[in-house]
């Protein structure tokens, strides 16, 4: 055998290995085995660099980390669909199909779970994985094609038997098992290293990851529910059977991808949605999270016929599963006190499985609820897990209720600091206004360190709490004068983990001016105004001096969150922990963006739009999301630079500036019809709008 002979075999060997292993779960060999394969075609194709491709399985994980992910439109819409709770609405579903159709048979359904995951959009070309996205805002997502690859369901290469099948686009939904996602929690929490709240988070988290090497750890498994080849009239010429979606999971199945084996066809919506109640059962027994079933008219010629409205398909429905509810003991009511100081009464529980966690707390939101669901320590209570993460307190099984419970009562003082409580006529929360109470310093400082402000790796709660009672820090200025010696003698803290952690502070202090002003905790201060804050005055000395006035003029900043901000930077405290921080050498700043390119073909190039008002269809970010897409850029000021002035409902000042310098103003029709006459040409493959 050549060696070209022997890479080849090894490569089909391993593929076919990788597909028992993570599609069929039956595996044939042991993984002692499956590792020499790989190290002999590893030391092949070293020696044989001229052999070395694209699809070989050494090649899943490859390339530097990335600094972004860059944009890519789908050329395909990726819309939502349409949710129902209710069987009335399916059958109204179906009841819209038919009358659409009415000179067809009735169509039969295919009903699949709903996998609860991160949807991505994959491209063939000539059988080869050639990029991946993320939905996105479902006209453009994240090209985060090495994270794809990565994945080992996934096949890099497909057999392409025909010409008609060699470019496709493939849909599905990325997600963790449950035991997977476990393990991956035991050993961040090992690590000191926030915990994701669910398995669909984390699956998140992953693929946004911008090191392969690091999503390549994450053991992320993937099911494809859609297929559409770019020829699609040349595709079905050469296999008619493909006008049927199941047929179509069928073919994805023989070409290697990961279909979930759990999709029937029915004839009836009766018969289908008798199925999605046998789900609604079983669900329980799955490893993976399923939110619902989705049901799809079976027929891709009529799911063309049926198009789709703005928003979704009208061939496609969602049944979603109601919540889970599960019974359980309120054994107590303790007070937690995060870092703004509010007490948020939380319900320790008798541990009760829901929904494939074990719970122990709930939220109790503040004392008013309390009182209006009359919850009781020693009450039975429903517990009850939405669409979200936090299970919550939804009723209380009053026969069960013992003689002896008392109505909770708020205590008047903080059960940590013990300064007086105060309520304020404006909102229902109770806050403790001692800002230097020992519980508000940890949670303010384990909220700088969190992912979406400072991301400092391996700083969570076990060491934070520890800092503060060795008396090492005092608040968040202190985190960088911190020492590899202090941090190695703490507890559970080798030299090792004191050098990452150290490293991950250092990296922390590049961080951008809008992760700063998020991380400080300052009130009403989001991750969004954040950025609206940080891009506007691009360094925090601009931020520290700007007064509530100037605040107000920028986008979505309020009254509320002007004086909030005037108010934080006042405060000589706040003021000397800013000062900590740059004399640790932290940037605090926001570089200004690389100027675009005048001209880069696209349809809206080098066009400056202002919003205003309200649309009807579309949110601000959503109508950002759609100009730059096509290559357009929006701006906050009108000026004579500005280009269109989109002016929806109650628009102001805004509208009047742009009559007074002469821009051209677009009602939300003639917005619309921009986007749409401007839109690149729509390929073969997209499928109908309205
Ligand atoms: S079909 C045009 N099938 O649910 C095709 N979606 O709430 C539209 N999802 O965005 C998607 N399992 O991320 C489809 N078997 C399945 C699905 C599924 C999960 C996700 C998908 C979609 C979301 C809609």
């Amino acid at each position: 055998m050549t060696p070209a002979e022997r890479i080849e075999r090894l490569r089909r060997e391993i593929r076919e290995h990788d597909h028992r292993y993570f599609v069929l779960a039956d595996p044939i060999i042991s993984d002692y085995d499956y590792d020499l394969l790989m190290k002999e075609l590893q030391s092949l194709e070293a020696a044989h660099p001229d052999l070395i491709s694209a699809d070989s399985p050494t090649h899943r994980v490859g390339g530097a980390p990335l600094s972004a992910f860059p944009p890519v439109r789908h050329p395909i819409p990726m819309l939502s669909i349409s949710n129902t709770y209710d069987t009335a609405e399916v059958r109204d579903f179906d009841r819209r199909v038919r009358d659409l159709l009415v000179d067809t048979d009735p169509p039969a359904y295919v009903v699949e779970l709903k996998i609860d995951g991160v949807a991505v959009s994959l491209r063939y070309e000539d059988g080869l994985l050639k990029s991946g996205a993320t939905r996105g805002d479902g006209v453009q997502g994240d090209d985060i094609t090495a994270n794809l690859r990565t994945i080992r369901s996934l096949p890099l290469g497909i057999p392409v038997e025909h010409p008609a099948f060699a470019r496709v686009e493939v849909r599905g939904e990325v997600y963790l098992p449950h035991t997977r996602f476990e393990k991956m929690n035991r050993l961040r929490s090992e690590r000191d290293e926030p915990l994701f709240a669910n398995p669909r988070n984390a699956a998140a988290g992953s693929l946004k990851l911008l090191d392969p090497r690091q999503v390549a750890e994450r053991p992320l498994q993937a099911f494809i529910y859609f297929l559409r080849f770019e020829d699609e009239p040349a595709a079905l010429a050469a296999n008619s059977t493909l006008d049927s979606h199941y047929r179509r999971l069928e073919w994805l199945a023989g070409h290697g991808f990961p279909a979930n084996p759990n999709s029937r066809r029915f004839d009836t919506i009766e018969n289908a949605m008798t199925y999605c109640d046998e789900w609604e059962q079983k669900r329980d027994a799955l490893p993976y999270d399923i939110d619902g079933m989705v049901i799809k008219v079976d027929s891709v010629r009529l799911q063309e016929r049926l198009g789709a409205t703005l928003k979704s398909p009208r061939w496609v429905v969602a049944y979603k599963f109601k919540a889970r509810r599960a019974v359980t003991k309120l054994k107590d009511i303790h007070l937690q006190v995060g870092r703004t100081g509010v007490v948020t009464p939380v319900a320790i529980l008798e541990p009760v499985l829901l929904a494939g966690s074990t719970i122990s707390r709930a939220t109790l939101h503040n004392e008013d609820e309390i009182r209006r669901k009359d919850i009781r320590a020693g009450d039975t209570v429903f517990i009850e897990k939405g669409g979200d993460v936090i299970p919550k307190v939804v009723e209380v099984d009053l026969s069960q209720r013992p003689a002896d419970t008392q109505p909770f009562d708020m205590p008047s003082t903080c059960p940590v600091c013990g300064s007086t409580l105060v309520r304020s006529d404006t909102e229902v929360a109770v806050r403790c206004e001692n800002t230097v109470c020992p519980a508000q310093v940890q949670a303010r400082i384990e909220h700088f360190a969190s992912r979406d402000a400072m991301d400092i790796d391996g700083f969570g709660p076990a060491v934070t709490e520890q800092l503060l009672a060795e008396g090492l820090i005092h608040d968040i200025g202190d985190l960088y004068t911190l020492t590899r010696e202090q941090l190695s003698a703490l507890e559970r803290m080798g030299e090792k983990s004191a050098d990452n952690l150290l490293r991950s502070l250092d990296a922390s202090k590049n961080q951008t001016l809008d992760r700063v002003l998020f991380g400080l905790g300052i009130q009403h201060v989001g991750e969004r105004a954040a950025r609206q804050i940080a891009t506007h005055f691009r360094s925090v000395e601009a931020v520290m001096n700007a007064n509530p006035e100037t605040l107000v003029a920028i986008p979505e900043i309020g009254p509320a969150i002007a004086e909030s901000l005037a108010r934080f930077f006042h405060n000589p405290i706040h003021r000397a922990i800013v000062e900590k921080l740059r004399h640790a050498g932290l940037s605090m700043t926001l570089p200004e963006p690389a100027p675009r390119p005048p001209d880069t073909g696209m349809p809206l190039s080098g066009k400056i739009f202002v919003l205003t008002g309200t649309l009807q269809r579309y949110s601000r970010d959503e109508a950002t999301a759609r100009i730059e897409a096509l290559g357009g850029r929006v701006t906050s000021g009108v000026s004579k630079k500005t280009d269109f002035v989109v002016a929806g409902e109650d628009s102001g000042s805004k509208l009047r500036k742009a009559g007074e310098l002469g821009v051209s103003v677009l009602d939300e029709e003639a917005f619309e019809k921009l986007l749409v006459t401007d839109d690149a040409q729509p390929s073969q493959m997209e499928l109908k709008l309205d």
